[in-house]
């Protein structure tokens, strides 16, 4: 592990939020008005809508509160989290967790320039791998909020990376470790590294 990865779990490690447990059977039925697009088990049939099943509860939980707070913008989401209190976040994040995500399949012209990237990063361009945070069969690290990965939908993560690097999507602390990041990817990285991750397992 690198001295940046490092620093950066002792930060997450001292300064993370303490949420309620969550109960996975409260929020199953909870989670029922979500299935319309992210599928009743977290497995969201379309390629824009993200698949929750199987990502980190901690993760689940803060993204919720930054969509409700404002902090990251899902405009399909307005208003839907609004009345739901921290207990009925955790709640969900506990369903969503213990659910198996499903994987996808990579596009074998791409696979290579992106498993090149997810697993070695790029020196040229002194950017750290994906696998020390994301793991390297893309599972994360739940216990430091360091989301899933792996089968996500390549549109999905793709957006993702151009959002981080356009400054679209800024919710990654203080850090600011996943812009800094994704700003040294081009177009052509970015389709690479996110077929890659929908096949990865
Ligand atoms: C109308 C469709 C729609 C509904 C209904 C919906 N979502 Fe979403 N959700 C989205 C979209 C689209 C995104 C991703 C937006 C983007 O590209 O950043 C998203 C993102 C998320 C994320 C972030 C996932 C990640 O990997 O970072 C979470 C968590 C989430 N939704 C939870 C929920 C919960 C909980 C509900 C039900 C209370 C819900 N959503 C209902 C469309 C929806
Ligand atoms: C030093 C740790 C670290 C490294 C290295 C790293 N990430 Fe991340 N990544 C994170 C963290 C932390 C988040 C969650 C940010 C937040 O809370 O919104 C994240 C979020 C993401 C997301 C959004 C997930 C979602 O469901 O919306 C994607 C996609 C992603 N990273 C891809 C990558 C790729 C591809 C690489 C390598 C090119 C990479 N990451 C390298 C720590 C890292």
């Amino acid at each position: 592990m690198n001295k940046l990865i490092v620093s950066l779990l002792l930060t997450l490690g001292i300064t993370g939020v303490a949420h309620a447990a969550g109960d996975a059977t409260a929020g199953q039925a909870k989670a029922a008005v979500c299935g319309a697009c992210h599928g009743p088990d977290g497995n969201s049939p379309a390629p824009n809508f993200p698949k929750l099943a199987g990502q980190g509860e901690r993760y689940l939980t803060k993204q919720m509160h930054d969509i409700k707070d404002g902090k990251r913008t899902v405009l399909e989401m307005t208003g839907l989290l609004s009345n739901l209190s921290d207990q009925d976040l955790a709640d969900i994040a506990a369903y969503f967790a213990s659910q198996k995500g499903s994987v996808g399949a990579a596009d074998p012209k791409l696979v290579a320039h992106g498993e090149e990237l997810f697993r070695g990063g790029s020196l040229e361009k002194g950017m750290p791998s994906c696998l020390g945070c994301h793991s390297p069969n893309g599972a994360g690290l739940a216990a430091a909020g360091f989301p899933h990965l792996s089968g996500q939908h390549a549109q999905y993560v793709a957006k993702q990376l151009t959002d981080f690097r356009e400054g679209n999507r800024t919710n990654d602390g203080d850090t600011k470790i996943m812009q800094s990041i994704a700003g040294k990817l081009s177009n052509k990285d970015i389709e690479a590294v996110s077929q890659y991750i929908q096949g990865l397992h």
